[in-house]
C-alpha cells in the first residue's frame, strides 16, 4: 500500500489522503475541503498563492485544474492552484467551485470542492473602480474608473440605487434627476427653465428664439435674463416682408438683405448680457437703396 499526502491549503491547510489500493480514494468527505481566500490580508491571494499542494513523494501522481465555476482564472502552476487578485476582487464572485483530477497512471480521482472568498470590499458611489461589481450602489456602473450612475439612471440616496431619470412633468427632488437633456428640476417638477420651451421630439429644453425687429433709424437694446448671455441665430438688415413690418411707402424690394449683417449683429450681442443695436446703412451697409429697411434679429438666451 502506498500513501500520497494531499495538501490543499489556504486560510485553512487541510490534509487529504490518497490511498492507492487497487483503487485511490479521498480521505474525508469533500465538504470538509473548503479552503478560503482572505483577501483583506496583506498581499495578492496570499502573495499569489492558493495552495494545492500535494505531496508526492514518488512523483507518480499527475494531476490536473479539470474547470472551475466562474472562471475566477485560478491556474495549477507545479503543485499549486495560484488565484489572481485583480479577477477575484473585480468580476463580483464570492466563491467558486474548482474540479482538480489526480491520476497515478492506473486510477483517476477527480473531486470538486468550493473556495471561499473573504474580505471582498464593496466601493462606495463615486469610488475608483475597475468593474461594475465592485461598486456598492445598486445598478451602478464603473464608467471612466469610477463607481457612478449611467446616462439614463440618477442616484436616489435613500436606496443608494441607480434608478431610472424621470420624464418631463415628473415630481423630482434635483435636475440629476430629470431625463429630458437640459430639464431642471423646478418648484419640485422636471420642466425647462424659463428662457426655454420643450422640444418634444427630442425630448430636450431648447433655448426660446426670440425675435426683434428694429425699423431703419431706430435703436434697440436685447437682453437676457441675469447669468443668461445673448447668441444671435440671425440679423438680417433689409427688408424680407411687406408693407405689414416697418410700414412706408418705400417697400418696393421685398428681397433685400445686406450679406455680413449677421455677424455684425454677433459680434455686437453674443456673449454679452445686454447689447444696443441700431437699424442704419452706415453699420450694416444699403442692400436695396429706396426701400425702407429694417434689422430683424433673432436669438437666445444661453
Ligand atoms: C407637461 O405638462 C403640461 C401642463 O400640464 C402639458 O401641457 C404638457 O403637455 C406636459 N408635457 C409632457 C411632455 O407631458
Ligand atoms: C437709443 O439710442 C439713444 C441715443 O444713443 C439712447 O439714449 C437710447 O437709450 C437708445 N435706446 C435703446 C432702447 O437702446
Ligand atoms: C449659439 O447658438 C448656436 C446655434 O444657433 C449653437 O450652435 C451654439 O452652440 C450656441 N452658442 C452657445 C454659447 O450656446
Ligand atoms: C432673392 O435674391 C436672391 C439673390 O439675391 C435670389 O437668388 C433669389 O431667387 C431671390 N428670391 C426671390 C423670391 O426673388
Ligand atoms: C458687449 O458690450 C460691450 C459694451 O456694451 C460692447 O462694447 C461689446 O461690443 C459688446 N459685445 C461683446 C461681444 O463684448
Amino acid at each position: 500500500m502506498t500513501i500520497h499526502r494531499l495538501w490543499m491549503s489556504c486560510v485553512l491547510v487541510l490534509v487529504l489522503d490518497i490511498r492507492v489500493d487497487g483503487a485511490m480514494t479521498w480521505n474525508g468527505p469533500p465538504s470538509s475541503r473548503s479552503p478560503r481566500v482572505d483577501l483583506t490580508l496583506s498581499g495578492p491571494c496570499f502573495n499569489s498563492v492558493t495552495s494545492l499542494n500535494i505531496n508526492n513523494a514518488e512523483g507518480t501522481l499527475q494531476y490536473s485544474l479539470v474547470s472551475q465555476n466562474p472562471d475566477g482564472q485560478f491556474t495549477l502552476v507545479g503543485h499549486r492552484i495560484y488565484c489572481n487578485e485583480l479577477v477575484i476582487r473585480t468580476n463580483g464572485y464570492s466563491s467558486y467551485t474548482l474540479t482538480v483530477r489526480v491520476s497515478d497512471g492506473t486510477t483517476t480521482l477527480t473531486d470538486t470542492f468550493t473556495v471561499t472568498i473573504v474580505g471582498l470590499t464593496k466601493k462606495a458611489f463615486g469610488s475608483a473602480c475597475t468593474a461594475d461589481s465592485e461598486c456598492q450602489t445598486t445598478y451602478a456602473k464603473c464608467l471612466n474608473q469610477k463607481c457612478t450612475c449611467e446616462a439614463t439612471r440618477f442616484r436616489d440616496l435613500q436606496t443608494d440605487t441607480c434608478l431610472p431619470k424621470k420624464a418631463f412633468n415628473s415630481s423630482c427632488t434635483a435636475d440629476s434627476e430629470c431625463k429630458t437633456t437640459d430639464a431642471k428640476c423646478l418648484n419640485q417638477i422636471c420642466t425647462c427653465e424659463a428662457s426655454r420651451f420643450h422640444d418634444s421630439q427630442t425630448d430636450t429644453c431648447l433655448p426660446t428664439l426670440n425675435s426683434v425687429i428694429i425699423c431703419e433709424w431706430q435703436n434697440a437694446s436685447l437682453s437676457c435674463p441675469a447669468g443668461k448671455v445673448l447668441n444671435v441665430t440671425s440679423g438680417v438688415f433689409g427688408r424680407t416682408r411687406g408693407n405689414c413690418i416697418c410700414p412706408s411707402h418705400s417697400v418696393e424690394n421685398k428681397n433685400c438683405t445686406s450679406p455680413g449683417s449677421t455677424s455684425i449683429v454677433q459680434g455686437l450681442c453674443n456673449g454679452n448680457n445686454t447689447c444696443e443695436l441700431y437699424a442704419r446703412i452706415d453699420i450694416y451697409g444699403d442692400p436695396c437703396p429706396g426701400t425702407f429697411k429694417y434689422l430683424e434679429v433673432v436669438h437666445t438666451c444661453v
